[in-house]
């Protein structure tokens, strides 16, 4: 664990992040939190955590007017906007990006999150780190695309260490996509599934992708080391929206689509070797996960 060191983290108050800026903080490191504070209560969380707030907007701001840290952890990014604000995306993805592997030249780490929607789909097969990109969900991930070369022409050109993490489904008590599905099935709506099922993916429970996280800090390397981030185990949607059906007593309404995405499996066998593996049981990270989004539910053996 990272101790007494400087960390700057963009999109401090986002559901991957803030959790990580919270533990790095409980550890004695003096952690900055960058958001722009669209929602300002999120300021006074990040306060209550030990975390300093410091309002920037990626593709608008200096980046040379940041202050100097240790390690840096990107997660900030343009999400969800529409596709026709696409420039807007890739200033924000992309050169902002670029700016900041150019000011944190002299850091011991960056990590840049890219995305497991990075991918081109391989039908069942988990989706390994030299697999082809493609276009999961617009140019968004055509976004991450760029910021990864980006991102590895600058570290090989100034040497600044990096990581680009693939984040697949990330959940927990800050949610993720397992947690928007489980608040359709709790509000009796309909869950769009692609055809080609089981649809199986990796969710990553909050605790493994803090220690996950803060273990890519540590590892960044120049030229950049690359690496999937995700659960070590492989659960479909279909049996985890099973499972927590039995716990709230309920049955999800699952609907098989076209137009739904694709789902995301990682091979995670050079994740184990980079960053570690996952401690925290798929069954056991969704009840946890139930437990804190819905006190209020009392829950079935399942
Ligand atoms: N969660 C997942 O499962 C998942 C999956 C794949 C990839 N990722 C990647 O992981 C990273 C974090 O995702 P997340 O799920 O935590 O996203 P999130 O919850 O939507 O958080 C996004 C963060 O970025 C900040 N932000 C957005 N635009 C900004 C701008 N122009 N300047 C400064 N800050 C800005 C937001 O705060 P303000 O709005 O206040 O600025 C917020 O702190 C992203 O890079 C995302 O692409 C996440």
């Amino acid at each position: 664990m990272i101790e007494g060191a400087r960390i700057l983290i963009t999109g401090a108050t986002g559901r991957v992040a803030f959790p990580i800026a919270r533990e790095l903080a409980a550890h004695g490191n003096d952690v900055i939190g960058v958001a722009r504070f669209s929602d300002e209560a999120a300021r006074a969380r990040l306060e209550s955590v030990g975390v300093t707030p410091l309002r920037f907007e990626l593709g608008r701001d200096d980046e040379r007017e940041l202050p100097d840290a240790d390690y840096v952890f990107h997660a900030g990014a343009a999400l969800n906007i529409p596709p026709a604000e696409w420039e807007w995306q890739f200033e924000v993805n992309v050169q902002a990006t670029g700016r900041l592997v150019r000011r944190y030249a002299n850091t011991k780490g960056l990590v840049f999150c890219s995305t497991g929607s990075q991918y081109a789909y391989q039908g069942k097969r988990p989706l390994r780190e030299n697999d082809p990109p493609g276009v999961h969900l617009g140019p968004y991930s055509v976004s991450k695309t760029s910021a990864e070369q980006l991102v590895q022409y600058l570290s090989r050109e100034i040497g600044t260490p990096c990581t680009i993490i693939r984040v697949f489904s990330t959940y927990g008590p800050e949610g993720g996509s397992p947690v928007d599905r489980l608040e359709r099935m709790l509000a009796g709506k309909e869950i769009a599934l692609h055809p080609d099922k089981p649809n199986n993916y990796n969710p990553i429970f909050e605790d493994d992708y803090v220690a996950l996280g803060i273990r890519a800090l540590e590892v960044a390397a120049a030229p950049v080391v690359v690496a999937n981030y995700a659960g070590s185990e492989t659960v479909s949607a279909e049996d985890y929206l099973a499972y927590l059906g039995a716990l709230a007593g309920m049955e999800p309404c699952i609907v098989y689509r076209d137009d739904a995405w694709w789902p995301l499996a990682a091979d995670v066998t050079h994740m184990h070797e980079v960053l570690g593996r996952c401690a925290v049981p798929w069954r056991d990270g969704m009840r946890r996960t139930l437990e804190a989004t819905h006190p209020e539910l009392e829950l079935l053996p399942g």
